[in-house]
């Protein structure tokens, strides 16, 4: 693609001798101080590599955690630097504080190869306020910079958008592709475009089934939320986890979907239980004949089967939430068989599939479909805000 695009990249920086301020993710899980889910540390690779390989520096500003201000030690990023020398795979060095003498003195003893982490950015109050001195005391340090950390862009923060408008300016790699896999998801999609949401809620959705309807052909709903539209419409949902009170917020949803020709995909068919664990007793019924004492948990086969060739009559396809309980056994069954469906129809070359959010990767990762889509997204609440149609603050600060 040679869309223009409305920000610089790496390759139009000249990055020789220049240190490279490089906003980064790698808010990684741990457990008992080992990083568990290494996955933000490795799509950081190709810019810091690139960065390298043009003689630039690169020194990385992130976050960790949310410390709201303080320095603490269970948040620190010392605690992430040898995970990221073993995947960078040549030196990286670390900053006690992400500016002031440590971050000078670590920057003017960085040589060629190397790179520097600097502490956690979120150590200062000033960092969440977007606050123009911090950012100006983070701007000092170098001569470019370079946001590689689409998912925290939903963030207006120094180091995400106040540095942006002191330096210049460029996208990194990872943000380039996000950006770009979106982009074909819902800017000029090639259509028909369906789009999934699930989840547990229709409260922290609505903002995005409303742009939905919008961009979408057909929206299938799935998860709790589809329960507060079944009930919206009059179906009894027994006591399946649903939102009663928004029910007439589902009703406008449904009223909107139909006046812009966007199909609402509901389950047909749910698969029941009394008990909320693994392998409780279930069964399949219709949607309409859901006992009083019942939770539906899933979606049922024939839903399963409509959901099929739907996806396969379609060209563009975008993710954020599963359909069913998929933590539990035999629950998972609806996100699983639509998860395969969509993994064949992308690796035949006849869907762009994108997903993003964490339950959404988890739900793929276990499925055994990590690799089966287009792109899967490094973020939750920016794959979200974009999803919603709103500005980035981040994205819009580098244009
Ligand atoms: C994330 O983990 O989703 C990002 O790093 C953003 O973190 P935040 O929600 O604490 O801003
Ligand atoms: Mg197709």
């Amino acid at each position: 693609m040679t869309a223009m695009k409305p920000w610089k990249t790496l390759d139009d920086m000249d990055l020789a001798g220049k240190t490279v301020l490089t906003r980064v993710d790698i808010n990684v899980p741990m457990e008992n101080g080992r990083i568990t889910d290494i996955t933000r540390i490795e799509r950081i690779l190709p810019t810091l590599r690139d960065i390298l390989a043009a003689g630039g520096k690169p020194v990385l500003l992130a976050h960790f955690g949310r410390p709201k201000g303080e320095v603490r030690a269970d948040m620190s990023l010392s605690m992430v630097r040898e995970g990221l020398e073993i995947a960078l795979g040549s030196p990286v060095k670390f900053a006690a504080n992400c500016i002031g003498v440590d971050a000078k003195h670590g920057i003017a003893a960085l040589e060629a190869g190397e790179t520097l982490l600097l502490e956690n950015t979120r150590f200062h109050p000033e960092e969440t306020k977007n606050d123009a001195m911090f950012a100006a005391s983070l701007a000092a340090l170098g001569d470019i910079y370079c946001n590689d950390a689409f998912s925290a862009a939903h963030r207006a923060h120094a180091s995400t958008e106040a540095i942006a408008r002191l330096l210049p300016s460029c996208a990194g790699r990872l943000m380039q592709a996000e950006l770009t896999a979106l982009e074909a998801a819902l800017g000029a999609p090639k259509r028909p475009v369906v789009a999934v949401v699930g989840g547990a809620k229709v409260s922290t959705k609505l903002d995005l089934l409303g742009n939905l309807v919008g961009k979408a052909d057909h929206l299938i709903i799935g998860g709790g939320m589809a329960n507060t539209f079944l009930a919206a419409k009059g179906v009894s949902v027994g006591k399946s986890l649903c939102e009663h009170d928004l029910a007439e917020t589902a009703r406008e949803i449904l009223t909107k979907a139909d006046a812009a020709g966007c199909e609402i995909i509901l389950p047909r068919d749910i698969t029941v239980a009394r008990e909320f664990k693994a392998n409780a007793e279930h069964s399949v019924l219709p949607v309409d004949a859901c006992p009083e004492d019942a939770m539906i948990l899933d979606i049922g086969p024939e839903t399963g089967a409509y959901l099929a060739q739907v996806i396969g009559a379609a060209n563009t396809l975008i993710m954020n939430g599963p359909l069913g309980v998929f933590e539990m056994e035999p629950f998972q069954k609806g996100t699983f068989d639509m998860l395969s469906v969509i993994a064949a129809q992308t690796n035949a070359g006849e869907l762009v599939s994108v997903a993003g959010g964490g339950d959404t990767v988890a739900a793929i990762n276990m499925a055994g479909n990590g690799d089966d889509f287009t792109y899967i997204s490094t973020a939750g609440g920016a794959f979200l805000e974009w999803m919603e149609g709103k500005t980035l603050p981040s994205v819009a600060a580098l244009s």
